[in-house]
């Protein structure tokens, strides 16, 4: 396993905690569980206030590239994909490079992006419909943290299994007791959660042998 930061060009959250602390109510909790248009589309108190594509994902896809040194032909696993937008720009960086979708939310799904319509599947990243060892690697940006422990190291395994060694997921924490009160100011979905030493426990639990970093609110 390494710890290595694939999301480092992603630009810096401007999270506004101040406005969202004390409106995690139940009710915002769980529509926000349900990610449908409220979660993506709606409020900033139920999820992204807007989930629209903008180009941030190019400067990832092309570190993936570099990183598992991707050619056409390759297959790769966006689970958690959302609309699309990693999928359509690893496609976009590495014209030929086949690259596939999973996620929970069928909203996500008929809302994607054009080039990515028959490449994303709708499923559950505790049981992923697709054979042992078939793609190049396996990416899970801010999505296993949203299963509870016991299907999160299901999720874990799941993406070993797909892509033995050729992983990469990165997960909410924090390292500070005042980042974790920051975290739970503004967690809607994550279910799971540790400092970076907690993680590692639960990622070495799960016989993960792939790449890992977090996500830091600060
Ligand atoms: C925080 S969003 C991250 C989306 C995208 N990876 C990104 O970084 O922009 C979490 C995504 O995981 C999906 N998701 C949540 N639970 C899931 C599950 N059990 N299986 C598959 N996808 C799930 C949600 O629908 C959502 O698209």
């Amino acid at each position: 396993m390494t710890e290595i930061n694939l999301l480092r060009r992603y630009p810096k959250a401007k999270r506004n905690i101040q406005k969202r602390t004390g409106a995690q109510s139940a009710e915002n909790i769980r529509i926000a569980r349900d990610y449908g248009r409220d979660y993506f589309d709606g409020s900033r108190d139920t999820g992204y206030g807007g989930y629209r594509y903008d180009g941030r994902w190019v400067a990832i896809a092309e570190d993936m590239v570099a990183h598992w040194r991707l050619k056409p032909g390759d297959r790769v696993l966006d689970v958690g994909c959302a609309k699309g937008f990693l999928v359509k720009d690893l496609m976009k960086v590495c014209p030929g490079l086949e690259v596939f979708g999973l996620d929970i939310s069928d909203y996500a799904l008929m809302h994607c992006e054009p080039e990515t319509v028959g490449r994303l599947h709708l499923g559950n990243c505790k049981r992923m419909p697709f054979p042992d060892a078939s793609f190049a690697a396996v990416i899970a940006i801010n999505v296993v943290h949203n299963l509870e422990r016991a299907e999160c190291i299901a999720a874990v395994r799941e993406i070993e299994r797909l892509a033995p060694g050729r992983g990469y997921i990165q997960v909410d924490s924090y390292r500070t007791p005042e980042e974790r009160d920051i975290f739970l100011s503004w967690v809607l979905t994550a279910k799971t959660h540790y400092d970076p030493a907690g993680w590692r426990a639960l990622l070495a639990e799960a016989g993960y042998s792939g790449d890992y970093y977090w996500t830091i609110i600060e």
